[in-house]
């Protein structure tokens, strides 16, 4: 009801926008030049995942941010982490009239219809961060370099427990992202790569059993199910030995996998916590590492994928081409879509300060 009052007011709007338009053109003043300007300086559509995760609300901002510097104005909206949702939020952006499109997608696999409302429209879109899949209707993606957060995160583990100087064997529990996220195969079989030389000679075990990414998986990457599921496997699997890490692919995850733990009594003097991964360095996070529970995060420089992605919608509404970097890496299944890749970066105690404190990430106020 919310979607369709909505549209109605977008139609009502397009409308009396296209009368100001004809009303100028009529005045002589150089109408063709107004509707030049308004390509340059129009509104763009920004479709992000959640607000949920702090990280997405962090995105949205930077990049209505950006956008502004550049002279655009922005409509953000925020899909609730519902699929059908950020479709109808996405038809109603192409309603209003936005000149290009910068989506985080929810499903990665469920935009297809609503992106060829946007090409037939003539919208440019840019993946941002995930990529969507199945479709011709993207133009550009920005993202990092996913396998390497996933090397980053599984290298950590590695070099805590030693294991490159002979020791183990040590206990390992898996989780990964979303399923209907393309980034959680990239993340994963980054990590994997690193890992599985020692799941092989016996020095990691996976006691659980669950290694295959369709056991692993943790939909919509939420806290309370990556909880839930090491609840499961500490009750099932743990009567005997104990846990020494914990592959996490997200920070959010990690909150919920370390109260499962510490429930479970891990973090008491004689049951130390698991070495345990994250991403995205956000501020609880931040301050767990601070505190000495999850180890480390792979932190993501979010102001730089705004910039990025911003400088995308700009070349590509001005008729340039955008920087891009890698033109071989995502194959959305329909074209292999030119990507930009920023570097990750792994941030445990030891360097926080300098990347995320000294880098303008924090103040060192807010990891107080
Ligand atoms: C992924 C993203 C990660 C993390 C996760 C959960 O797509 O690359 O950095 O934010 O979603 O939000």
């Amino acid at each position: 009801m919310r979607n369709r009052r909505a549209a109605l007011a977008a139609i009502a709007g397009a409308a009396s926008l296209a009368l100001t338009l004809t009303a100028c053109g009529q005045s002589g003043e150089g109408g063709s030049e107004a509707a030049t300007d308004s390509a340059k300086g129009g509104t763009i559509g920004i479709a992000m995942p959640t607000k949920s995760s702090e990280r997405w609300i962090t995105d949205g901002a930077n990049v209505e941010k950006d956008l502004k510097a550049k002279g655009y104005k922005t409509k953000l909206v925020f899909g609730e982490d519902d699929p059908d949702q950020q479709v109808s939020q996405i038809e109603n952006l192409i309603t209003q009239g936005v000149k290009a499109l910068i989506v985080a997608a929810i499903d990665n696999k469920s935009l297809n219809n609503v992106l060829q409302q946007a090409a037939d429209a003539k919208i440019p879109v840019i993946s941002y961060d995930r990529l969507i899949l199945g479709t011709k209707n993207v133009d550009y993606y920005a993202s990092f370099d996913n396998e390497k957060v996933g090397q980053l995160q599984a290298g950590y583990l590695v070099e805590k427990l030693g294991l490159a100087s002979g020791k183990g064997p040590f206990n390992i529990e898996l989780f990964a992202g979303s399923n209907d996220d393309n980034n959680t195969k990239y993340f994963f079989n980054g990590a994997m790569s690193v890992l599985q030389p020692y799941i092989d000679s016996k020095k990691l075990v996976v006691k659980s059993g669950q290694t295959a990414l369709t056991k692993v998986t943790t939909l919509r990457w939420d806290g309370a199910t990556a909880q839930k599921r090491m609840e499961d496997i500490l009750t099932s699997t743990y009567t005997s030995g104990r846990v020494d890490a914990v592959l996490s692919p997200y920070d959010g995850i990690s909150i919920g996998i370390l109260a499962a733990l510490k429930s479970d009594g891990y973090g008491a003097k004689n049951k130390p916590l698991p070495v345990i991964s994250g991403q995205d360095a956000e501020l609880a996070s931040v301050k767990s590492i601070i505190a000495g529970e999850q180890s480390m995060t792979v932190y993501k420089d979010l102001r730089k994928l705004a910039q990025v992605a911003t400088d995308m919608v700009d070349a590509s509404l001005n008729g340039k081409k955008p920087e891009i970097n890698d033109t071989k890496s995502y194959d959305n299944g329909t074209k292999v879509v030119p990507a930009f890749l920023l570097q990750p970066v792994s941030v445990d105690k030891s360097n926080y300060e300098k990347e995320l404190v000294q880098g303008g990430y924090y103040t060192a106020d807010q990891l107080k």
